[in-house]
């Protein structure tokens, strides 16, 4: 008999009908004359309730059969009055397909910690936590490609291996095959590059932006999805060394485009979640709500799904830096000192407690921050007229901070070659990046989405590595 995956039993299966399920054993209860095991495939958060007669054959099997094994399961789809769900399986059929002893297997039917789960990456999958933030990430991959397919846009691959720094900031992962314990040397006794592998130093990527923008001035509208990496040593609840990020990137459009175009996109996969990942919302939310339970009412989320609605309900606020700084000096915390960096003026660096602030006090929305002090920005963004701003967007949401990170890119070639000067971009490494501003450069703009904080924000939790199957942080490369 075929397989039938247990979403679609539950969804579409007729009592009276013989079905056959595979899964893994979530709890398994003996009763009077009968035992109840719930079982799990990963098609649906949901379990299928499977009743075993403990009168007859199946007595000798159910004493292996414990939380974690794998069964095949044949039987006619019963009522089901207790289970919560309209059919449960009477099982005629078993077969122990592996078996999970219950003095080794790690995941009892208990509450784990999240950090206990994060040391068992390799099971965590199958917990109902994890299994729903996997398929509400696979749903926000396959949304992002669909939001950007329908308008237009075309997937670019940019490459993981560069020889060039984006940001002009961020710490670079090195790649070599050179080797370590006896590197070669040049005339001066520095590492020599030439001998490694591309015949020069070379990085995993940071952003796939400067690639992004060679594509965008001949195709018009592209984007990219890819893994991008930072050895930034900072072991925070949002930043990991490999994370994936979105960026599309569009010619003939300026900053106001850029953010209407990331507006519209937060909200699209938004609510593409919403219609399409709703019961793992919802567990996700109870979930969340059992955690703060022992939060004061004030220091409690909003429901995640009422949070979800509001973020689609309500327009982003749009204000520029200079407006947010004025506002942060004037807030409680600033003068009260509870920030931990306060802001003493115009310049400052925004940290996520700021971020926050604005988002989640002074605005209650999504806001997005433009035209920022251009020495804390990047050398690639345009610059104002005022000689001290650049067309720097971020997109900040309640709970997560900085989501999006972007800006209209500098088009003027002098502009952007004296801006490199100033901040030593090497020109040799750069030159193909210089060239498009000498050969039909047009105004353009893009950002970048962080993938995982977005994944943060839909599923209410509290930790970035608890939203990537195998999070890379520092000290940390285990599986
Ligand atoms: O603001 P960032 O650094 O911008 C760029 O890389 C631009 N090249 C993007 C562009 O304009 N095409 O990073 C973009 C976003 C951030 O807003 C944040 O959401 C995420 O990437 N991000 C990280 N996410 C997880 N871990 C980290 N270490 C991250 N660093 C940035
Ligand atoms: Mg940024």
């Amino acid at each position: 008999m075929k397989r039938t995956e247990i979403k679609a039993v539950l969804q579409q299966g007729d009592v009276g009908t013989r079905v056959k399920v595979m899964g893994w054993v979530r709890t398994k209860r003996i009763g009077k004359n009968v035992a109840f095991i719930a079982m799990n495939d990963g098609s649906t958060i949901k379990n299928v309730q499977v009743v075993v007669d403990t009168t007859g054959d199946f007595v000798k099997l159910l004493e292996n059969v414990h939380t974690g094994a794998a069964l095949s399961v044949e039987g006619n789809l019963v009522e089901s009055l207790g289970s919560g769900q309209k059919v449960e399986i009477h099982a005629e059929k078993i077969d122990l397909l592996g078996k999970a002893d219950p003095n080794e297997y790690p995941l009892q039917p208990k509450k784990h910690s999240l950090e206990f789960l994060r040391e068992k990456a390799h099971l965590r999958f199958r917990t109902n936590t994890f299994s729903a933030i996997a398929r509400i990430r696979h749903a926000m991959i396959f949304a992002v490609h669909k939001f950007f397919n329908d308008k237009g846009f075309y997937n670019i691959h940019t490459p993981i291996i560069t020889g060039s720094d984006a940001e002009g900031a961020g710490e670079m992962f090195q790649v070599t095959t050179l080797d370590l314990s006896n590197p070669p040397k040049d005339d001066e006794g520095n590492l020599n590059f030439k001998e490694d592998f591309f015949g020069k130093a070379s990085n995993l990527t940071v952003s796939g932006q400067l690639e992004a923008e060679l594509a965008a001035l001949a195709l018009g509208k592209v984007y990219t999805f890819g893994p991008t990496f930072r050895a930034e040593n900072s072991n925070t609840t949002r930043h990991l060394a490999e994370f994936w990020m979105i960026e599309p990137e569009m010619a003939f459009s300026d900053i106001n485009d850029d953010m209407d175009l990331a507006e519209e996109m937060l909200k699209y996969v938004i609510r593409y979640a919403l219609d399409n990942c709703m019961d793992d919302l919802e567990f996700l939310s109870k979930r969340q709500q059992d955690e703060e339970k022992n939060k004061k009412a004030d220091e409690r989320s909003m429901e995640l799904i009422e949070k979800l609605n509001f973020v689609l309900e309500n327009p982003f606020a749009r204000i520029t830096y200079t407006e947010a700084i004025h506002i942060l000096r004037n807030s409680k915390p600033n003068k009260k000192k509870r920030f931990q960096f306060v802001i003493e003026g115009w310049g400052a660096d925004l940290q996520s407690e700021h971020e926050r602030y604005l988002v989640e006090k002074h605005f209650k929305t999504p806001v997005i921050l433009t035209d920022y002090p251009k020495d804390i920005k990047a050398f690639y963004m345009k610059q104002n007229d005022d000689g001290k701003t650049v067309r720097a967007m971020d997109v900040l949401f309640p709970q997560i901070g900085e989501i999006i990170g972007g800006s209209q890119r500098e088009e003027d070639y002098n502009k952007l070659y004296t801006r490199m000067n100033e901040m030593h971009i090497p020109e040799e490494s750069m030159w193909w990046y210089l060239e498009t501003r000498k050969f039909g450069s047009v105004p353009h703009a893009g950002f970048g989405l962080g993938f995982e904080r977005l994944i943060l924000f839909l599923t209410g939790m509290g930790n970035i590595r608890d939203v990537i199957p195998f999070p890379r942080t520092p000290q940390n490369l285990e599986f």
